[in-house]
């Protein structure tokens, strides 16, 4: 017999604070992408206590080539599909491109992704953002930062690179870290860390790092899903190892429906 998905096993409600409780506990955060309803249930099913409506969607969903083209629009739909599934896990969104360029539209903004039914959100920078940050933070939004490499500034960068190599660069994300901390932030994504200077983060602060292709010994590892689950073929980060090979199953099911369809009729 199977045994029951951890959901059924515990229905707690996952809350910011159950993270950092985690990270105190030395317990690892495992943390995916979502976009819709169907999968939001899937993954919570399993129990994966956090989830993220990332801008990626842009990329695995949309099409576009990076996430500099979504649109708050796009967010809200896909997070209100998503919040349909009433998820156990802590329900994150991505405030996209230019959308809290300053505190006004910061707070307008995040109230958009709250009232699509997110439970937190998340934006990219340290220092730069800080007043955005603060007024999250009283306003009761939840805030989830995002160091490292920063997609959003993939077009200002010229791609999409490590960072933590030099020393600058290491104090200047120690520093960011610990400012978004201060400020109120729950947990940091950490992308494309170097990993000592990811797990040097991971020691020096209180609330949870979660780590992508910055190493293990962040407090928790989020990946986007369909690089996962094999689904978007046509690129694969080279830091993920399919557990899936998603695409190949779906084309192998299709052509054999396809096959039997068009057999022709036994006399
Ligand atoms: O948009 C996204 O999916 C993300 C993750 C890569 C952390 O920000």
């Amino acid at each position: 017999m199977l045994p029951p998905i951890r959901s059924q096993m515990n229905s707690t409600k996952i809350t910011p604070e159950i993270l950092i409780q985690m990270k105190a506990r030395g317990e690892k955060i495992p943390a995916l992408t979502a976009y819709d309803y169907p999968q939001t249930k899937l993954l919570d099913e399993t129990g994966v206590p956090f989830l993220l409506v990332g801008d990626s969607l842009g990329m695995v969903v949309l099409g576009y080539p990076d996430t500099t083209l979504v649109t708050m629009a796009d967010m809200e739909h896909h997070v209100r599909a998503a919040a349909r599934a009433q998820p156990r896990a802590l329900l994150a969104a991505d405030l996209p491109f230019q959308s809290y360029e300053n505190v006004a539209d910061a707070l307008t903004n995040a109230r958009r992704l709250m009232t699509a039914g997110a439970e937190a959100v998340k934006a990219e920078g340290g220092r730069n953002i800080l007043p955005q940050v603060r007024a999250l933070v009283v306003a009761g939004i939840p805030f989830c930062g995002h160091l490292g490499m920063l997609p959003q500034s993939v077009r200002l960068e010229g791609g999409y690179h490590i960072k933590g190599r030099a020393e600058a660069e290491k104090q200047a994300l120690l520093a960011d870290a610990q400012a978004l901390a201060e400020a109120g932030a729950f947990a940091i994504v950490l992308e494309l860390v170097t990993p000592p200077v990811a797990a040097e983060l991971t020691r020096a602060l209180l609330i949870p790092t979660i780590g992508i292709g910055s190493g293990p010994d962040c407090d928790g590892q989020i990946l986007v899903t369909p690089d996962l689950l094999g689904t978007f073929p046509w690129f694969t980060p080279r830091f993920v190892k399919p557990r899936l090979n998603g695409a190949e199953q779906m084309r192998t099911a299709i052509a054999g429906w396809m096959a039997a369809l068009q057999a022709p009729p036994v006399p």
